[in-house]
């Protein structure tokens, strides 16, 4: 729980490296789909690993367009009439869910929410003939969270409609990085040089390998903390430019600070002696704080434990932009739909029409 070593990022050897998955993930490339370019596929978001630089802003560019359509009085654009989205939750969800649903209400999609719970997977039926099912009654876009890394990219494979990751296993929550860097990009302009340290159960989060790509991928330097327990070996190489087991060193002179939920239900056995003991070592409190820039900002993609991984003072602090965070959730949202509804080669509608 003490160590205070430092890992080098190991060298890189070429430009073309592979990037590794997260341990006990299937790393599924864009082209091994079933027609991922061909005009007339569906456009998925499955992971950041697939977006490129400009694939990102064009996503957050179009989420800046939705926003201002979220704070009319009148909050509704036909958009998206006549489309149909099902939300395909396998796991419990606040935000990633109900963000999605306002999404597609505010584009005039009809918006489906699936319980797993009062579903017939409870009977026996397996995931997948559950989405062919769900399929056969014409969604244009399913949303999918599962708990199993992988199953947006075998849904992918077997459906031929639009598939949105929610967020699978441990492995990517492309949706979070997404509003996160746009929360980012909206102080600072451009992520460019800048230095955000994510704190936390970096093995048992999916947030932070969305994150280390997409904050990568927009030119910041990312540095990674948390006790030996919580962090895989090879984590490097997916971007992080450090890994630290000090929370004090990996927060010094940064920019921003995204603290991460220890994921109690992901992992087998307790990683840590106590809340009291973590929250000691790795809790963000007002004292600590004041080791970052004097303006840096705060971040959690939520649920929040108060008082383990951040002190009140600090989530309600100034700082904070976690509410952001979560209004921005539904502007990306928006930006997703939009573009995952029409297939590729289509031509694209502007978003919104003249107010
Ligand atoms: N950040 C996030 O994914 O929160 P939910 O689990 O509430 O969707």
């Amino acid at each position: 729980m003490s160590s205070s070593e430092t890992r080098p990022r190991p060298k890189k050897k070429g430009t073309k490296k592979k990037v590794v998955a997260a341990p006990g993930t299937p790393e599924v490339k864009a082209a091994d789909e079933p027609g991922s370019n061909m005009p007339g596929a569906p456009r998925h978001l499955l992971g950041i690993a697939e977006l490129s630089r400009s694939d990102i802003h064009e996503i957050l560019d179009t989420a800046v367009a939705f926003k201002e359509v979220m704070r009319r009085s009148i909050k509704k654009v036909p958009t998206l009439r006549g489309k149909m989205v099902i939300n395909l939750f396998f796991e419990p969800s606040t935000r990633t869910r109900t963000s999605f649903e306002i999404a597609g209400k505010l584009l005039s999609a009809d918006v489906i929410n699936f319980s797993a719970s009062a579903s017939a997977l409870s009977k026996g039926e397996t995931l997948l003939d559950t989405a062919r099912n769900l399929r056969a009654m014409h969604p244009d876009i399913l949303v999918v969270r599962s708990a199993s890394a992988g199953v947006p990219w075998m849904l992918a494979r077997n459906l031929d409609c639009a598939i949105l990751n929610a967020g699978d296993g441990a492995h990517e929550h492309p949706s979070q990085a997404l509003l996160d860097v746009l929360t980012l990009r909206e102080r600072w302009g451009t992520l460019e040089g800048k230095t955000v340290a994510i704190v936390g159960d970096i093995s048992g989060s999916r947030v932070v390998g969305s994150n280390i790509r997409c904050l990568s991928k927009l030119g910041a330097r990312v540095r990674l903390c948390g006790p030996p327990t919580m962090i895989p070996w090879g984590i490097e190489e997916l971007g992080a430019l450090s890994v630290h087991h000090r929370l004090e060193e990996a927060i010094e002179g940064v920019d921003a600070v995204m603290m991460l939920r220890i994921q109690k239900e992901r992992a087998a056995e307790p990683t840590y002696p106590s809340d009291r003991e973590y929250s000691r070592l790795y809790g963000l409190s007002p004292r600590n704080v004041d080791l970052t820039k004097k303006d840096a900002l705060i971040l959690h993609p939520g649920p929040m434990n108060r008082g383990v991984e951040i002190d009140p003072a600090v989530a309600d602090g100034p700082r904070s932009v976690i509410l952001d965070q979560v209004e921005n959730g539904v502007a990306v949202r928006m930006a997703l739909l939009y573009l995952s509804a029409r297939p590729i080669g289509a031509a694209l509608e502007p978003p919104v029409a003249a107010a």
